[in-house]
């Protein structure tokens, strides 16, 4: 049988990399979609390139929309291809609408779906991946966890303990897997940054999607570049809001388009402290030791503030936050989350060779 992958947004690229290569390694027979979520070459192609990624086989072309047109589109392009192919298994990747979708199509065609990065819980369905979380997981076959939070919420909600797998990070055995290819010195070269410096990424609508807000936002923002340069790749989602919101005019804050795998997560390499709300960026900063500030009230990432250098912040304790970790430098390296080793890849193809027999 083949095994069908299902990604589409940014953050499913580096999470699928390292189970294709590793199902390679077992002969198994695969077939890689991309939904076209994500289609501008910064947010998609380019994680193809340096990660070396096989080129999908299909793009259904999906593009941007509400969450029900986004998704529709995705479940009707899916449907298809899924009845054509008869996959052996459908591998879905985190809690964007292109996973939602292909988990619903893949079940109501009684064929399994593994779902990698299962289990994780912010508690919050004001954020729309909450929704996508627990709906996925609960039409999966196949459960694979980052941490054991994640395998006792499973539990906790009646999933069978025979389909849950705590098999690590694969986002993180890409990280590994690319260390001696960050290159600090060459990346801040590149955009001509000092020594010292902060990274921030916003894409969160609870952040960036309401006017009022984002006022706030900014003035958070330009407070923290008067301590120190900030470097902002701009997901396009927030682009329009934030700059009408005035976010250009501090001389010490820079926006760049979105920057590839390589070079985004050298520069974190580099930082003095990282701003996000970004969910894999939690995990890289603490895998990295570098200090992580998250602008949200909730993480479904709690292992990143319980070993790593995680911190939830709201837009009124950035500033001092920032200014803390100025004055304390970075902290010494704290516990690596059981698991984040570099080879969850070759666990999940595994279990998944097994499975196909
Ligand atoms: C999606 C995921 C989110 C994830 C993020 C990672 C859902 C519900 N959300 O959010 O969980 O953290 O990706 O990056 O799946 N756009 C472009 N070019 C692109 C893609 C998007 O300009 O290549 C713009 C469009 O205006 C679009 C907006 O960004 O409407 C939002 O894109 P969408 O895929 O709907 O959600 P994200 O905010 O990217
Ligand atoms: N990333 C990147 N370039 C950027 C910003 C992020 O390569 O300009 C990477 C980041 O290192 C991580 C992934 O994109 O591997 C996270 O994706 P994103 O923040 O878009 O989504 P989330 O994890 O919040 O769903």
């Amino acid at each position: 049988g083949i095994v069908l992958h299902v990604t589409g947004a940014r953050p499913n690229f580096p999470k699928a990399a390292p189970v294709i290569r590793a199902l390679d390694r077992h002969g198994v027979r695969q077939r890689l979609v991309h939904t076209g979520q994500h289609y501008d070459e910064r947010m998609s192609e380019v994680f193809f390139r340096q990660l070396r990624l096989p080129e999908p086989d299909i793009n259904l072309g999906v593009g941007s929309g509400s969450h029900a047109s986004q998704t529709a589109r995705v479940m009707t392009g899916l449907e298809e291809l899924m009845v054509a192919e008869r996959p052996a298994l459908t591998v879905v990747y985190g809690d964007v609408n292109s996973a939602l979708a292909a988990a619903l199509v893949a079940s109501k065609l009684d064929i399994p779906v593994a779902h990698v990065e299962a289990g994780l819980r912010s508690f919050d369905r004001s954020m729309p991946e909450e929704i996508n979380r627990v709906v996925v997981d609960h039409v999966s076959d196949l459960l694979f966890a980052t941490s054991p939070d994640a395998v006792s919420h499973l539990h906790h909600e009646g999933i069978a303990a025979e389909r849950i797998h705590l098999v690590g990070n694969p986002m993180i055995d890409t990280l590994l897997a690319n260390l001696d290819r960050f290159d600090v010195a060459g990346v801040r070269t590149a955009l001509s940054l000092p020594e010292r410096y902060v990274v921030a990424t916003l894409h969160r609508p609870g952040n960036v999607d309401d006017a009022a807000d984002v006022v706030d936002l900014v003035k958070a923002m330009h407070a923290v570049a008067d301590q120190l340069p900030v470097i902002l790749p701009l997901h396009p989602r927030g682009r329009q809001q934030l700059e009408n919101a005035g976010l250009l005019s501090h001389r010490a804050l820079r926006v760049v388009e979105p920057l590839g795998y390589l070079e985004f997560v050298s520069l974190v390499r580099g930082a003095v402290v990282v701003v996000t709300d970004s969910g894999g960026v939690q995990e890289e900063t603490t895998m990295l030791g570098v200090p992580c500030l998250t602008l949200r009230p909730n993480t479904e990432r709690p292992i990143t503030i319980t070993h790593g250098t995680n911190r939830l912040v709201t837009r009124s304790t950035l500033a001092d936050a920032v200014a803390s970790i100025v004055a304390a430098g970075r902290p010494a390296r704290r516990q690596t989350p059981p698991l984040w080793d570099g080879a969850a890849g070759e666990r999940i193809a595994e279990i998944i060779a097994k499975l196909l027999g």
